[in-house]
């Protein structure tokens, strides 16, 4: 499966194999943007994405640990994730996410 990551207009097309997760498989290709900090724990946001609207339906809700963590991102928007705590699945075929200005 692939999806796309767009990157200062930029966009990248990288195929994920499903049960990683989305900041796994953007550090694994380079992507600019995603630091991932703390590795996926869910502790640092460094990982903050947006989420193309019409995949929104199809992840599960942010969680309580994941939503606080949000609150320290910058530029947080309705659509905002952290990717370490999307995991890739069949469902998500196609997924488009996008990294925030403030951290490229
Ligand atoms: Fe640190 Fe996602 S990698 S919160």
């Amino acid at each position: 499966m692939s999806g796309g990551i767009d990157h200062e207009g930029e966009e990248r097309s990288i195929d994920a194999a499903a049960g990683e997760t989305v900041m796994e498989v953007a550090v694994k290709n380079s992507v600019p943007g995603i630091v991932a900090e703390c590795g996926g724990a869910c502790a640092c946001a460094t990982c903050h994405v947006y989420i193309d609207e019409a995949y929104a339906d199809r992840l599960e809700p942010a969680g309580e640990v994941e939503q606080s963590m949000l609150e320290f991102a910058e530029d947080v928007q309705a659509n905002s994730r952290l990717s370490c705590q999307i995991t890739v699945s069949e469902g998500l075929d196609g997924l488009r996410v996008t990294t925030p200005e403030s951290q490229h």
